[in-house]
């Protein structure tokens, strides 16, 4: 139950247990085709450059930065905690400038702040910004940042790793440039691909680029032959046939939920955990408009070793939590409630442990209250879907 990667689905370790044909196979060609297909159901699209990239979410980042930044371009990076930062890492080694929009970790990305940036850089080609900071579990609203960069002639690249499966991905509603994700999170897959997806706007960028893609792996141009609609399939890298057969079974899974479902199941365990933390008095990083399920940052009470807590809570419960990350290390835990982590019996799991742990420890915490609260919002459940 920390931020990824979450427990895998046992269906998908079955998948991905089954033999391995070669990855230019008639029939492995096939499900690559139907992955293509579940991917646009999950990310709500008909781009048809919808692709998993063969590594992690990382190079799903790169994909986008890479094929769309050249050198001397300036790009607007939105930043509201660690990935926003590994944005503009990307940006510098691409050869071009970044302007910085700085919001504090815990909020999310002010409209206004990119907007003041958008009109103050008229030169600037790309706006990035990360949709659900998995640092701090806050979720930025996509459609209004897409939009206002759209006003200003700029392309987006759109960070949805920890959104995928848990919240709303509308790729074609935002009329976000280029997506990509992470296949550990509320896909419930093991890590190691990258989903992503490009518009046609993207695409011509790519196409009309003077310079060639610093990446050989990633260049689209290149991945396109192997993965791209009416390619000839042709060899580019050996695709991590195992693991694909993994991501298949994932997305079938989402699928068979399907989506609303999924994001209400997210909702609802999120409102049960609440509910128990709440009680036991702790409080939450994120203002409640802006907070991700799926990413609980929870503010560890004034007095506590939250590094004794989280190794108490694996060594006795075999719980994983996760710790702060930059300026939140030590003050925050993160809970996460991904995918098939995220479920009723969990949520109980981890109000009981969490609550025996802080207690033994001397905690300045109501003890007793959590379980039945939690209990209670389970039953009652939630029907107003966020
Ligand atoms: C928001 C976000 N972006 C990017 C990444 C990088 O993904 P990966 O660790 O799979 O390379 C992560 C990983 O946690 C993430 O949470």
């Amino acid at each position: 139950m920390g931020p990824g990667p979450s427990n895998v689905n046992p269906r998908i370790l079955e998948a991905m247990s089954r033999p391995t044909i070669g990855h230019l196979d008639p029939q492995f060609v096939g499900m690559m085709d139907e992955v293509k297909e579940l991917l646009h159901y999950a990310f709500q699209t008909n781009n048809p450059l919808t692709i998993p990239v063969s590594a992690p979410g990382s190079a799903g980042m790169e994909t986008c930065f890479v094929n769309l930044v050249e050198p001397g371009d300036t790009v607007i990076v939105c930043q509201n905690g660690v990935f926003g930062g590994r944005m503009r890492e990307n940006v510098e080694r691409c050869g071009a400038t970044p302007i910085m929009v700085e919001d504090a970790w815990g909020a999310p990305v002010d409209p206004q702040k990119l907007e003041d940036a958008l009109k103050a850089h008229p030169q600037a080609r790309v706006t990035a910004f990360v949709h659900a900071e998995t640092s701090t579990g806050a979720q930025s609203d996509a459609a209004t940042l897409v939009a206002l960069a759209h006003e200003h002639d700029c392309l987006t690249i759109v960070d949805t790793v920890t959104s995928l499966g848990g919240t709303p991905v509308l790729v074609d509603e935002w009329a976000a440039d280029a997506v990509y994700s992470g296949t550990q999170k509320c896909l419930s897959c093991t890590p190691g691909l990258s989903p992503v997806s490009f518009g046609e706007r993207a695409v011509d960028a790519v196409k009309a680029r003077k310079t060639k893609v610093q990446s050989w792996f990633l260049d689209l141009n290149l991945v396109m032959g192997y993965w791209g609609p009416n390619s000839k399939r042709a060899y580019h890298h050996t695709a991590p046939v195992n693991a694909l057969y993994g991501l298949h079974e994932a997305l079938a899974i989402l699928r068979d939920e399907g989506l609303e479902h999924a994001w209400a199941r997210h909702d609802a365990n999120h409102q049960a955990l609440k509910a128990g933390l709440e009680a036991m008095g702790l409080e939450f990083l994120v203002q409640d408009k802006y907070r991700l399920p799926q990413l609980n940052a929870v503010m560890v009470p004034e007095s506590v070793d939250e590094a004794a807590v989280r190794a108490r809570l694996l060594a006795e419960f075999n719980l994983e939590i996760g710790a702060g990350l930059g300026d939140l290390a030590g003050k925050v835990w993160r809970i996460g409630l991904m995918g098939y982590s995220s479920n009723p019996g969990n949520v109980l799991y981890c109000i009981s442990a969490l609550e025996a742990v802080l207690g033994s420890l001397g905690a300045p915490i109501q003890q007793g209250a959590a379980l039945s609260a939690t209990e209670y919002q389970l039953t009652v459940g939630t029907d107003q879907p966020r």
